[in-house]
């Protein structure tokens, strides 16, 4: 199993810091969770139906008409692999570390590459994936260039996967309207922004036969009914999503700015979380775990990424550690 963010029990273990005394920014998830609405005693009882309102909600808030809803988008991500017949497959690293964990189990050849040589490489691909926004780097791929990028893979028969668990702050960069086109295939993650990721929900979007054959593969009944009826809600809930929008991007500016105070400017970030490139992460990380704040490390390249601080008392006790920190490590 691959390292994630969000284990905060460990750090409980590892630090022996009480749970309840810690500020977990570990993962990218909204620090505001959507209110759960009553759940029918038959959401539970029964088995879930499809085309309960949950597909239609869904097309509504994600503007495309094909989509499949599935146990978080974890599950495509570990299913799509198995649908194609081994091939090159380029991924834009460093990324959320399953896809390129994903082909490769499935014994396709990985390639890794960057945004600069996509362009040189592409016209040798089966499968191109990136996450966009990506995490954890926060680097976006434009629109134009993801589209001209899927039209010369679809001449092929390629595919491209664009993963945007982090797009619904910034729909507009979404390319899940073009979803229909054959060989786009793009994946949604409901309990980001939503900061609901325990109820485990994400959707596919990408043409007809493709998502029925996905269907096949991960079974009947994968997404629960409790989870089902509280999506819906969240969906048809326009006013909030809005006032998610701005507090998520809000708070992300100024976690921006106090980390540029204290000598930790962001190489990148998006509206769910800042990335931290430094040579000392490590020794960062420990020290904000010392004082029972959990950020996530990567050592590949060496980087923190923080989620965003859910209220001023936990920005104010974010900002006290890292001006200590910048004290000590002067
Ligand atoms: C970029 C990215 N994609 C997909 C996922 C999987 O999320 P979920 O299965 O909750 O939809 C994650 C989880 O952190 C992620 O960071």
């Amino acid at each position: 199993m691959l390292e994630h963010g969000g284990r905060l029990l460990r750090a409980v273990r590892q630090y022996g810091i009480a749970r309840e005394c810690w500020l977990d920014l570990s993962s990218g998830i909204a620090p505001w969770a959507y209110p759960i609405p009553p759940i029918p005693v038959d959401a539970w009882a029964r088995l879930p139906e499809t085309e309960d309102g949950l597909e239609e909600a869904a097309r509504r808030y994600y503007g495309t008409h094909q989509l499949l809803p599935v146990a978080g988008s974890q599950a495509a991500i570990q299913a799509l692999p198995l649908l194609r017949p081994l091939g090159r497959v380029g991924v834009l690293t460093p990324c959320y570390a399953e896809h390129p964990h994903a082909w490769q189990r499935a014994g396709h050849q990985l390639i890794e590459l960057d945004e600069a040589q996509v362009d040189g490489m592409l016209d040798s691909l089966d499968v191109l994936v990136l996450v966009n926004p990506n995490n954890p780097t926060g680097r976006r791929v434009p629109r134009e260039r993801l589209l001209d990028w899927h039209a010369r893979l679809a001449e092929r028969g390629a595919w491209l996967v664009v993963d945007e668990a982090f797009i619904d702050n910034t729909p507009e960069h979404s390319v899940i309207d073009c979803a229909e086109r054959a060989g786009l295939i793009v994946l949604r993650s409901f309990g980001k922004f939503f900061g609901l990721a325990g109820v485990r929900l994400g959707f596919v979007a990408a043409e007809l036969a493709l998502l029925q054959r996905l269907a096949d593969l991960l079974g009947p009944w994968t997404v629960s009914g409790p989870t089902r009826v509280l999506a819906q809600a969240s969906f048809a809930d326009t006013l909030a999503h809005r006032l998610q929008i701005d507090r998520c991007a809000a708070a992300s500016q100024r976690l921006a700015a106090l980390l540029a105070r204290t000598g930790l400017a962001p190489s990148g970030g998006c509206d769910l979380f800042q990335y931290v490139r430094s040579e000392q992460a490590a020794p960062l990380h420990d020290f904000l775990a010392r004082r029972g704040i959990l950020v996530r490390l990567f050592d590949q390249p060496s980087a923190v990424r923080l989620g965003l601080p859910a209220s001023a008392a936990d920005e104010q006790r974010l900002a006290q550690a890292l001006t200590d920190y910048h004290k000590e490590s002067a």
